[in-house]
């Protein structure tokens, strides 16, 4: 598959860590399983984990060096990257919620934007920081809801204050990497996915979140929105691709953006909610209703040609297969009370073992 392509020979001869950001949330936590699997070192920086979160799920893996702290505290940050040596840098942390960013609108601007600005400042100041990879969303893209995939080259507008954030990000992004075209210093870029599932998610108004506490209390579950559409992935699908652009930046390439995104049409949340059901056992009630505040986008989808072509990148799992996989992680850990990381470990085996 598409770290087979590349032996990653650039990340593994970093004479230290990669420091990830947002190491405690969804995609930090399964990124963690992924570098241990990999055996490349990496450190953590981010909040503590939420209860109920994969990452405590997990115990006392992963077993990077760590610390719980605000990534807008400047100091803190520069000074964890100087100790631990860190030689690239995958920034995740973020309020990542659409709905919570009309509740805090400020506190995300701060953490999305601001916290991006800090961590490409911090890299900008450590000379051993040879590529930094911030995490943005496919939500940057100015969206007129009619069904377009969006490529790099796409103009960005955010119509909500996460979306908004996100592109300030991105801005942030492209004004450090003007510095660094001016004074030297370390690669930067962009990646932008979609919506990611997979086992361990267990955030507030996320949909596949929302239907495992549903229907794992046979309660009816309502769902919003049915007929809107959104680009599905597996979350190691972008965290391959992750890994894959920065062995690709610290190879030489400046290439300032990426698009990690299935390679067919976005899926309803309808059809994703009858996957999902269809999944799990004793025909689980969901109502579904439509909901008139455009708060969120209608459709979303993503052009991932250029990730194809130039890291020869693509999608492990079908928006489908990803929909089951995240259904069954459920259903073994809390009707089988299978291991959370016994679970992962799985399917990260699944991804590695079709690479070698
Ligand atoms: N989950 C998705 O579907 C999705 C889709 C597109 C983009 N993204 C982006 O991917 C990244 C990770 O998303 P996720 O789903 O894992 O989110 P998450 O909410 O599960 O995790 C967020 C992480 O950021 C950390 N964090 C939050 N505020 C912080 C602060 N002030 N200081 C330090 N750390 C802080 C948290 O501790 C946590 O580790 C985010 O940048 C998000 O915007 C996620």
């Amino acid at each position: 598959m598409r770290l087979a392509a590349s032996p990653l020979t650039q990340i593994r001869s970093l004479e230290g860590p990669i420091l990830v950001t947002g190491h405690t949330g969804f995609k930090g936590a399964w990124l963690g399983l992924l570098l241990d699997s990999l055996s490349i070192p990496y450190v953590g920086y981010s909040l503590k984990p939420e209860p109920g979160s994969l990452y405590e799920r997990l115990g006392s893996e992963p077993s990077a060096s760590e610390v719980f702290a605000n990534i807008l505290d400047l100091e803190i940050l520069k000074e964890f990257i100087s100790q631990h040596n860190v030689k690239a840098i995958i920034h995740m942390a973020a309020q990542p919620l659409v709905l919570t960013s009309y509740q805090e609108p400020l506190e995300t601007f701060a953490v999305n934007a601001l916290g991006t600005a800090n961590i490409l400042n911090a890299a900008c100041h450590a000379p051993d920081v040879k590529a930094v990879l911030a995490v943005t969303t496919d939500k940057v893209y100015r969206n007129s809801n009619d069904g377009k995939d969006f490529k790099e080259s796409d103009p960005l507008q955010g119509h909500d204050p996460y979306s908004a954030s996100k592109v300030a990000a991105e801005s942030a992004v492209d004004a450090w990497r003007k510095i660094v075209s001016q004074m030297g210093g370390p690669r930067i870029l962009s990646v932008r996915a979609g919506n990611v599932i997979g086992g361990g998610d267990w955030s507030e108004n996320r949909l596949i979140p929302d239907l495992v506490r549903g229907f794992s209390k046979s309660a009816t579950v309502e769902i919003r929105s049915p007929g809107s559409t959104r680009p599905w992935q597996h979350v190691l699908d972008p965290l391959v691709g992750y890994l894959l652009a920065l062995e690709n930046a610290l190879l030489g390439s400046d290439i300032s953006s990426f698009n990690f995104g299935p390679s067919t049409p976005s899926l309803s949340v309808r059809t994703v909610t009858e996957i999902a059901k269809n999944t799990w056992p004793h025909n689980p009630k969901v109502e579904y209703f439509e909901k008139n505040d455009s708060l969120e986008a209608k459709t979303l989808g993503l052009d991932p040609s250029l990730a194809n072509k130039e890291l020869n990148w693509h999608a492990n799992w079908s928006q489908e297969a990803a929909v089951t996989s995240s259904i069954e992680w459920w259903l073994k850990v809390l009707t089988e009370q299978t291991d959370p990381l016994m679970a992962c470990k799985a399917d990260i085996a699944s991804v590695l073992q079709v690479e070698e």
